[in-house]
This record gives C-alpha cells, sequence and structure tokens, in this order.
C-alpha cells in the first residue's frame, strides 16, 4: 500500500445528485431544512478550524485534553492496529491517538471535504512515514465499506458530530458503525454534554461573527453549485438552545420577504421575511443516554472520561 491513498467511494456525481435531493426535499419542506454535511467545502472547512480556535468553542479544547489524558488508556485497551476516524476533519486530535497507538500500521481517515482529506494526509505521512494513510472522501451516513486492513480497529468519531444527526438517523448511523466491527474491535465516541445554556448558545454565536459565517456558507454553496441566487446579507445567523430536545439548532432567518431561485433544480422558494431555514442540530447528551443508545446496537461502554470541568465526554465501547 502506497503510504497516502485518497480514494472516493462515490462517483463524483453521486455529490452533486445528493446535494440537489437535499435541497430539493429541504428547501420545498416546512419548515425549510439543509443537512449540515453540505457547510464543508473546502472553505467551510477553513471557517470550521477557524471554530474549533474561537473562546466561545469549548468543545475541541475540552476534547483534546481528554485525548491529552487518556489516549495511553484508550491504545491499552484496544491494541488497535487500524484507527478508522469518521468525519475526521483537520485530524488535528488524532495525533494524541496516533502517537499513543504504537502497534497502529493504518490510519483511514473518512470525510465529505477532499479539500481536509488531502491537507491533512500530506501532513501525516510527512510527519509519520511509517504509518499508511488511506483517506476516504465518503458520507458517513451513507454505508461505508472499509478497506480492509489489520485488525483490531478502533472506529473514533471526535468532535461530537454525532449530534448533527437527528435521532432516527443517528440510530440507523449507530447500527451501521456496528456492522463495521468485530468482536474486539472498538468505538471512541465524543458527545458534548448538557450544560447551562448560555455557555451552549455562546459557543454557536461567537462575538467575532466566525459561526455565522460558517452558517451562511451553505448558502454560497448551494450559490455556486446549483446556480441559486441566495444573498447571503439577507439572511441571520441564529442559535438556540431547544430545552426539551436538548439540543442546540442554527438556523438562517430571512431578513425580509424574499424568492431565491435554484436554476439547476427549476425551483423558486418563496421565505416570509423572518421565516428560518434550520441548517443544523447540535445535540448534547448525557451517560445514560448514551450508554443506552450504543447498547441498542450491541456495543458495551466500557470507558468514559470527561475533562475536567465536565464539560464533553469520550466513551468506549467494545463489540463483544
Ligand atoms: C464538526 S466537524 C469535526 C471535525 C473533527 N473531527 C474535529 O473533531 O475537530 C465535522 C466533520 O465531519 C465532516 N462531515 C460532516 N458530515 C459528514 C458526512 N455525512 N460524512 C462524512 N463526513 C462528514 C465534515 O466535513 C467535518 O470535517
Amino acid at each position: 500500500m502506497s503510504p497516502f491513498l485518497l480514494t472516493r467511494t462515490l462517483p463524483e456525481d453521486a455529490t452533486d445528485a445528493a446535494l440537489r435531493a437535499d435541497v430539493l426535499q429541504g428547501l420545498t419542506g416546512m419548515p425549510k431544512t439543509l443537512p449540515p454535511k453540505w457547510f464543508y467545502d473546502a472553505h467551510g472547512s477553513d471557517l470550521f478550524e477557524k471554530i474549533t480556535e474561537l473562546p466561545e468553542y469549548y468543545p475541541t479544547r475540552a476534547e483534546r485534553e481528554i485525548l491529552v489524558a487518556r489516549s495511553g488508556e484508550i491504545a491499552a485497551a484496544t491494541g488497535a492496529r487500524t484507527l478508522v476516524e469518521l468525519g475526521s476533519g483537520s485530524s488535528e486530535k488524532t495525533r494524541y491517538l496516533l502517537d499513543a497507538l504504537t502497534g497502529l500500521r493504518t490510519y483511514v481517515p473518512v470525510d465529505v471535504s477532499e479539500s481536509a482529506l488531502t491537507q491533512a494526509g500530506h501532513a501525516l505521512i510527512a510527519e509519520r512515514p511509517g504509518l499508511d494513510v488511506h483517506a476516504l472522501i465518503a458520507d458517513f451516513t451513507a454505508g461505508l465499506t472499509l478497506p480492509r486492513t489489520p485488525g483490531p480497529r478502533l472506529v473514533a468519531f471526535l468532535g461530537g458530530t454525532i449530534g448533527n444527526l437527528l435521532p432516527a438517523e443517528r440510530s440507523a448511523f449507530l447500527k451501521s458503525v456496528r456492522s463495521l466491527l468485530a468482536p474486539g474491535d472498538a468505538l471512541l465516541l465524543g458527545t458534548d454534554l448538557v450544560k447551562d445554556a448560555a455557555a451552549l448558545v455562546a459557543a454557536y454565536d461567537d462575538a467575532a461573527g466566525v459561526t455565522a459565517e460558517f452558517n451562511k456558507n451553505v448558502l454560497a454553496v448551494v450559490n455556486r453549485e446549483l446556480g441559486a441566487d441566495f444573498d447571503p446579507d439577507a439572511f441571520a445567523h441564529v442559535a438556540l438552545w431547544d430545552a426539551e430536545n436538548e439540543w442546540i439548532e442554527m438556523r438562517l432567518r430571512a431578513r425580509r420577504a424574499q424568492t431565491v431561485k435554484i436554476p439547476a433544480l427549476d425551483l423558486a422558494v418563496d421565505f416570509a421575511a423572518g421565516e428560518e431555514l434550520r441548517t443544523e442540530v447540535s445535540a448534547k447528551f448525557r451517560k445514560d443516554g448514551v450508554r443506552r443508545e450504543l447498547g441498542q446496537v450491541g456495543l458495551e461502554l466500557t470507558h468514559w472520561w470527561t475533562d475536567e470541568e465536565g464539560r464533553f465526554a469520550l466513551s468506549l465501547s467494545l463489540a463483544r
């Protein structure tokens, strides 16, 4: 195997077809929605990296703190020879795992963002000449086929990204992850925890406006890919805490009544003044809920670690 392999598991036009289907369904439904995976073109991936450095955005720092403290235990508990990472982005925090997993042969980062995979992959092989990096451009919700690599396998899903899936999507996703695991393989899952609403909202509505720019980037993606004429300035960034569902919602609120044309779909979409388009949910978790959801797909939670302030959790669960 070459040290850095980049594989597209879907034909390029499948991404285009998926975007068309999501935009058609999401903008003709009520309320209007768009799935968060479309934030992450090259600019969106760069903006997300900026978000991770914002003072308000604690999840990255909290998860890093846990990885610094616990990567040795994770390595000892799993003995992984292959690390698969879903939604790997920059793979920045992954380096703590790569350092600790001394028997690791292959790293398989999986992401929809080709630019993030390419940048991270080239940096990693330069830093770690002995490591095979087999990156996959793929949608982790669409059923993954992984390359044949040595076990045991550790699948990591960091950053609290699991919170972006709605409950039904989450259970389907966890089932599909379980199907990738053989007995003795493990799942390392990062989950942001329920906490004070003000701290949560601030993390998604920073003073510098980077998250607002990230949120509006989905409009730029639809403009570029489908020829739409969204005016990003005609929408306001909204972040709110839904206490019943225990999730943050990001929305884009129309500042005035307007009609947006999407020529590639032969579609005109009317927005009333004040109408909101939901662009992301970010569910927050409690230990019992995480244990239950993992148990429902046959994964046994064996370790639960939080940062000092109890803001974020990493859990390890084993496939029997
Ligand atoms: C919230 S960021 C987290 C990045 C990184 N894991 C971290 O912890 O900083 C989510 C990442 O998942 C990727 N992503 C989002 N939806 C995806 C999907 N359906 N399939 C594959 N990757 C996806 C994005 O491109 C992005 O890199």
